[in-house]
């Protein structure tokens, strides 16, 4: 469960999720540190304390907004596919996919070049006021004194079925019982990691060149094209090549308010399509959780996921209908189709302007990744989503920290019948991503309130239900995080399993639809401006922390 320290609104506000990293990050904006700064730290600590989940071995996208120029940078740090990379990387000798784990993803090939160190410096050289070295002492002290592990790593533990067989994350993260067999580290244990300490000694001193130049490149590259069944898949060009993107940001207007977010390859396009698509109706009016709006929510999901399977990927790559998924006729056009008596069966992508023929990329991304939105005394604000993928990435460990296993979110097979995938596999592409970091502003272009998720494909339905609740149901971020979650990515609506939902499921299905009960791991971490301050919001399924500043 999440705690919040104080419920006051407060001048500065850090949600994490993690205790070590909100602590040690609020730290930071004491001493005078910016957004940014905290972030940084934040992440490195994330890095050991939720290696379930997020670390430097894997990619993200950032939010910034600069108080000083009220100016909001969107920052892509994906991972991106190696020269070696092609579209056969996840198929066998007969052309078919092969097994997501543990063929996929226990397995160097899924491993992407990582973005995140280099995120974190070049953003720290335009918006950090603390000096780098500085925001390593906190991390370096928990790599070396220990921290103590948390339920969540525990349990993530507990149902880990492949990363109790690969060193050294086995000798890390298990140890042996009284019969000699291995069981996840416990509750409370204190987990001490020098292998990471010394990689957070070398960057502090180095920098990202380091990382993606010097002896942590070379780990991470030795440790890769050392696993099964791959051989030189990784090179240090690779990592010399490695660039963060710097991007326009995405932003549409939801009512009263200017919503704004990562452009492809992150997530953000498909929150907006589903609050454009609901802005025809009178949500307010709506019980959020009714099952008329589930309904209605289901449809609009559907139809939006329906569109991001076949026309989404790196806009480095392919051309995406950005304009014309967003276009308001477009999106009138298809909301026109919902009923509100009877379920759309397999709702097919619709024809937005600019649209290339493509063939359907089914997204297998597990339901790991963290969220942080910070803000610091000046009044800058971030909102950052990163990941290694699923569970422990790929499982394989370098410089004492997990590797991502990003290059299994692209689709597994290139083409169906001759037609290409637009996220195929491509040498030097990003993997399209659900990640949506969102910052909301007011209609004076002040800060409304700052939201973000993990959870796999289900992001984009976590992060557009959690907008919902701030702007049409006046609800607190707690309030917002926490609303029981219902969403439809194909043909199957979900319901959050262990809440008042369960009840709908008969109205659902006596109006056509498929209804899957299911444990949704969403990890919304949310603040909102209010008159004296902010307040912040951290899921309850997690256990995030909130802790405001002043
Ligand atoms: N790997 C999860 C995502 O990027 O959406």
């Amino acid at each position: 469960m999440p705690t919040v320290e104080a419920s006051e609104p407060s001048k500065a506000i850090v949600v994490t999720a993690n205790k070590y990293a909100s602590e040690a990050a609020a730290k930071i904006i004491r001493r005078g540190g910016t957004a940014l700064d905290a972030a940084v730290t934040a992440q490195l600590i994330l890095t050991m304390t939720t290696p379930q989940s997020t670390g430097i071995g894997g990619g993200g996208f950032m939010l910034y907004w600069d108080n000083s120029s009220s100016k909001l940078y969107a920052i892509d740090g994906r991972e991106v596919a190696p020269q070696s990379a092609g579209p056969n990387l996840f198929t066998d000798r007969n052309s078919k996919a092969i097994k997501f784990y543990p063929d996929a993803v226990i397995n160097g090939r899924s491993v992407g070049v990582p973005g995140l160190i280099k995120l974190m410096e070049e953003t720290h050289k335009k918006f950090g006021k603390l000096e780098w070295e500085e925001l390593f002492i906190e991390p370096i002290k928990i790599a070396e004194e220990g921290f103590s592990v948390s339920a969540a790593l525990h349990n993530t533990l507990q149902y880990m079925r492949y990363l109790k067989t690969v060193e050294p994350a086995s000798s890390l993260y298990f140890e042996k019982n009284n019969l000699n067999q291995l069981e996840p580290i416990k509750i409370g244990s204190i987990l001490i990691n020098q292998e990471y300490a010394k990689t957070l000694k070398r960057l502090s001193k180095n920098g990202a060149d380091e990382f993606y130049e010097g002896e942590t490149a070379q780990m991470i590259i030795d440790t890769v094209n050392s696993s099964d069944n791959v051989s030189d898949i990784l090179t240090l060009e690779d990592f010399q090549n490695y660039n963060v993107v710097w991007r326009d940001p995405l932003c549409v207007k939801y009512r009263e308010h200017k919503l704004c977010g990562m452009p492809p390859p992150a997530g953000n396009i498909s929150v907006f399509m589903i609050l454009k698509m609901l802005e025809n109706y009178d949500v307010k009016s709506f019980q959020p959780t009714s099952p008329e709006f589930i309904h209605l929510y289901s449809e609009i999901s559907a139809l939006t996921y329906s569109d991001r399977n076949f026309f989404l990927a790196d806009p480095d790559y392919v051309d995406i209908p950005i304009d014309g998924l967003l276009n308001a006729e477009y999106l009138q056009d298809r909301v026109s189709i919902v009923s509100e008596t009877s379920s759309i069966r397999n709702p097919k992508p619709g024809k937005p302007k600019g649209a290339k023929k493509y063939s359907e990329n089914i997204d297998i991304s597990r339901d790991s990744t963290s969220h942080l939105v910070i803000v610091d005394l000046f009044g800058n604000a971030i909102s950052m989503t990163s990941t290694i993928e699923g569970p422990f990435g790929s499982h394989l460990m370098a410089g004492g920290f997990l590797l991502n296993n990003e290059l299994t979110d692209f689709s597994f097979l290139p083409h169906y019948d001759g037609v290409p995938t637009a996220n195929r596999v491509e040498a030097g592409k990003r993997p399209l991503s659900s990640m949506s970091p969102t910052i909301i502003f007011d209609k004076n272009n002040k800060i409304h309130s700052l939201t973000g998720s993990p959870g796999g494909t289900s992001i984009i339905g976590y992060v557009a239900k959690s907008i919902l609740g701030l702007l049409d149901w006046g609800m607190t971020p707690q309030e917002s995080a926490d609303i029981p979650h219902y969403m439809r990515k194909k043909d199957v609506t979900e319901l959050e399993k262990g809440t008042e939902l369960e009840e709908h499921q008969k109205f659902l299905e006596a109006i056509g639809h498929k209804v899957s009960i299911k444990r949704k791991r969403s990890g919304l971490h949310v603040a909102k401006k209010v008159s004296e301050g902010y307040i912040g919001g951290a899921d309850s399924r997690r256990e995030g922390l909130v802790v405001p500043i002043n």
